[in-house]
């Protein structure tokens, strides 16, 4: 999809697409598209249900005297509600509504209403956004009925009087689209294309031209520098593991960074302690805090954030064979404390116990924060709204959470506490890797907390819930994948962390 912004000027072809408040008053541009057609609209709207609702629809095909191929009229809703979130929305239900059409060109004229909080230029960028988060789609392995799923609309103009304001704003917005859709792209990849060696090799190609420097460690360094926990998971897959350590120094050159760490199985069999056929589908995207990570850091590069900002990413598969990590077995992590595997489904938090030593070893980094799909549980729990946040600093929770807040990605506190600690005590070795029948992500992420050295704030997210969506699909996000935590990453980074 091509976006660009334009001074208004005459609509000579396409869909003209103007706006309502609610009540379904015409704003001034609808009103002119109303004109030129002769009082189409106003006529289409005696005869409709049309109340200017959020998101609500009117369209005047081929309209008798303008040269729009059709009039979209579309409802705004209450002035107040106008925020950078609802806008996305809209900007994503018009691309989807012109998608069905078949139209190849659209021109969006709205205008702020009355009393909206949000400014032009930032009305003209969201609305962009929502249309370019829209655009996405994984067809590449489809070979038949491609004209079917192919998306004809290809030219969005955003009709705004303050064009430079309205491009310097979306400049920001355009390069998360970009890191959601390479975190999308990596998370809707089957498991037999992507897998850890080919993730670090995307991540390469993607982010070293843009400034970024990769570095890849492979099974042999990993192996000499004592990565036991994470190499114990990956030691029953056909495919080699990865660390792959991503650094984005758009900072100070003294500053030290924060760090993003995620959590990359490129699927999750459960290994010996394997799942059930129903559980297992899905879990190539058990890779979505990595991707997450990548999308992040290629995000800041490409708006050259005034940032320090390193993300390391765990590769593995958990497979079971001959050579696969039992139950039963301890391993030793690179931080030196050993942990009695009881379950190796329980695999999530092995790879980022190592990611996260490692991590905070070599950059001593102001904040840490981890992503990962690791438990079944937080699903349970919190469902596909929230993602879990476990923290042992309350100011990072609290800027965690309004910048979910902001980007309409949520995130919902649970508690860490001694108390949870002790259900991973092991009877053998320095704790077990799992906990009892309950509160099972909450024991995971007090076995994440025995990896956080010197007090470092950090934060942990389970976002099992959020990373992919099966079932209603969210306006802005039209696959499988979601992209989720790029944006919210993205926003944390420029309200607390940037120059
Ligand atoms: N990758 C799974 C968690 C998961 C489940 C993500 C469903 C997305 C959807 C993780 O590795 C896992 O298997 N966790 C186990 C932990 C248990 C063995 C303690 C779980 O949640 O059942
Ligand atoms: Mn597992
Ligand atoms: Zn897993």
């Amino acid at each position: 999809m091509q976006i660009s912004f334009v001074a208004p000027s005459d609509i000579t072809a396409g869909a003209w697409v103007v706006g309502a408040g609610e009540g379904g008053a015409l704003l001034p541009a609808a009103a002119r598209a109303d004109k030129a057609s002769g009082g189409a609209l106003s006529r289409a709207l005696k005869v409709s249900r049309f109340t200017g609702k959020p998101g609500q629809m009117l369209e005047v095909l081929a309209p008798a005297g303008a040269k729009a191929s059709r009039l979209l009229l579309v409802g705004l809703g209450k002035s107040e509600s106008l925020d950078e979130k609802a806008l996305e929305t809209l900007g994503a239900r018009i691309a989807g509504r012109l998608y069905a059409a078949g139209e190849t060109l659209a021109s969006l004229e709205i205008d702020v209403p009355k009393n909206a909080k949000v400014k032009k230029a930032e009305l003209a960028a969201h609305l962009a956004f929502g249309a370019r988060l829209k655009s996405y789609a994984f067809d590449k392995y489809r070979t038949k009925n491609l004209d079917e799923f192919e998306k004809k609309l290809k030219t969005v103009r955003i009709v705004s009087s303050d064009v430079a304001a309205a491009k310097k704003a979306y400049a920001g917005l355009d390069a998360v689209a970009d890191g959601i859709f390479l975190a999308r792209d990596l998370v809707n990849e089957p498991p037999n294309i992507l897998y850890p060696e080919e993730f670090a090799r995307r991540a390469k190609q993607a982010l070293t031209k843009l400034g970024v420097k990769v570095e890849v460690l492979g099974e042999t360094e990993m192996k000499k520098r004592g990565f036991g926990a994470l190499l114990g998971v990956g030691q029953g897959s056909a495919r080699e593991s990865q660390l792959v350590v991503m650094q984005w120094n758009g900072g100070k050159k003294s500053g030290k960074p924060v760090a993003l760490v995620g959590k990359g199985v490129c699927f999750d069999s459960g290994g010996l302690s394997i799942k059930v056929g129903a559980g297992m589908q899905g879990m190539k995207g058990d890779m979505a805090g990595a991707a997450c990570v990548t999308g992040t850091i290629l995000a800041l590069a490409t708006r050259k954030a005034r940032v320090n900002a390193v993300g390391v990413i765990g590769l593995v598969e958990n497979m079971p064979d001959g050579g696969a990590f039992r139950p039963d077995d301890v391993l030793t992590s690179l931080s030196g404390q050993t942990i009695e595997v009881l379950n190796t489904d329980a695999e999530g938090r092995l790879v980022l116990a190592d990611a996260l030593t490692y991590t905070q070893r070599r950059f001593e980094p102001k904040a840490v924060i981890d992503l990962a799909t690791l438990t079944g549980a937080i699903v349970q729990t919190l469902g596909y709204e929230h993602a879990g946040v476990f923290s042992n600093n309350d100011d990072l929770v609290k800027h965690i959470q309004a910048a979910g807040r902001h980007t309409g990605e949520r995130v919902w506190q649970l508690p860490l506490d001694p108390f949870y600690d002790k259900m991973i005590r092991s009877k053998i070795a320095d704790m077990k890797n799992i906990g009892g029948a309950n509160s099972g992500s909450i024991t995971a992420a007090q076995f994440l907390l025995r990896f956080i050295e010197k007090d470092t704030p950090w934060a942990h997210l389970d976002i099992a819930g959020v990373a992919w969506q099966d079932g209603e699909q969210k306006p802005t996000i039209p696959s499988w994948g979601t992209g989720w935590g790029v944006r919210l990453l993205n926003r944390l980074m420029k309200e607390h962390y940037e120059a």
